[in-house]
């Protein structure tokens, strides 16, 4: 049965464990030289509803690395939403291409799209979550453990909004069994976003893994950080929100020398960028030795092979005979109608 990436909620622990496993591993081999053909001859369909750096060049980047391809199916160039359905799109496409991810503005679009398509298809963000995103964190941060712990004694705070990458960082740690706290004002918090709907399932990963979970406006959450995060204020899609009323809202929140210092000894910054300098995150934090978010940015290229892997990991090659077979079929047909 086929399988899709929409939520981090529909894999196991476990899962998520062989999931950033095999991300790391890939890499690794791919850092020493051998690019393994893993994805050879598979097409990946990226639809896009919004804008994107990141999601999109490591898709593309790692389709052709491990033997593949993609297409750019950005805003308003294919039928999606206009003259065709989500679903016709998801079998249309289930038919031209190996795998489908979408970015898109609503996540029911996503939910939508994977029930109709017959191929595995891959959330690249929407209005609910952001799960590709939280396997290159998940990598980031198992690189970058503190001396001595393990993924279960880190504490995660996120800071600011609560984004979709918010959300997921919350999902992703908590099923993990780590401890995750938001720091945010009153308004822009979980509860109040249009990520809503993950509370119940973090509750849930507290109470199956030994997770915590605290979130409010009290600045002494981000205490004993081992990686403090942040995202931009009122998301990325709600940029018009004029800055003077960002500032107001948020200005307690940005990440800067001493928010920073309220975390353990030696505590990461992260973002998922990109970043708004000066609003969310100071130039100093970002640029310091303590940032993660340049290295996170190139675990979304690690993430997006090691998932692309992961969901195709099942696909049945053709051994060498029936290849030879098939070769011998074509090549007599072609010598009969003398096409060389
Ligand atoms: N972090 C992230 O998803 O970046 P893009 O919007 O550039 O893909």
């Amino acid at each position: 049965m086929k399988k899709d990436f929409i939520d981090t909620s529909d894999f196991t622990k476990a899962e998520l464990l062989d999931i950033i496993d095999l991300s790391l591993a890939i890499k690794k081999a791919i850092k020493s030289g051998y690019h393994p053909p893993l994805l050879q001859g598979m097409t990946l369909g990226m639809i896009f509803q919004q804008s994107s750096t990141r999601t999109r060049v490591s898709f593309e980047t790692a389709m052709q690395q491990l033997g593949g391809h993609a297409q750019y199916l950005g805003p308003g160039m294919i039928q999606l939403g206009g003259h065709e359905t989500i679903e016709d799109t998801g079998k249309v496409l289930s038919q031209l291409v190996d795998i489908v991810m979408a970015r898109v503005i609503e996540h029911d679009s996503a939910v939508r799209l994977a029930r109709a398509a017959t191929i595995p298809v891959i959330n690249g963000m929407s209005d609910y979550n952001h799960p590709t995103q939280e396997i290159g964190d998940l990598c980031t941060i198992v690189e970058n453990l503190p001396r001595g712990k393990k993924l279960e004694d880190c504490k995660v705070v996120f800071v600011g909004d609560a984004t979709q990458v918010c959300a997921s960082l919350a999902m992703i740690t908590t099923k993990l069994g780590m401890h995750f706290a938001h720091y945010g004002p009153k308004g822009h918090q979980l509860a109040e976003s249009p990520s809503a709907a993950c509370l119940p399932v973090i509750e849930e990963n507290c109470r199956a893994s030994g997770a915590t979970f605290e979130y409010g406006d009290r600045r002494d959450l981000v205490k004993g950080a081992d990686f403090i995060y942040t995202d931009v204020w009122y998301g990325l899609y709600e940029s018009e929100t004029p800055k003077e009323e960002r500032v107001k809202t948020f200005h307690e929140y940005q990440v800067n020398r001493e928010l920073m210092q309220l975390g353990n000894i030696g505590c990461k910054f992260m973002h998922c960028l990109p970043a708004t300098r000066g609003e969310d995150v100071t130039d100093e934090v970002a640029d310091s030795d303590a940032s993660l978010c340049w290295d996170e940015a190139g675990n979304r290229l690690t993430a997006m092979r090691g998932i692309l892997v992961y969901l195709t990991r099942d696909r049945v090659l053709p051994t060498d005979l029936q290849l030879a077979a098939a070769k011998e079929e074509l090549d007599c047909f072609l010598a009969a109608r003398m096409i060389r």
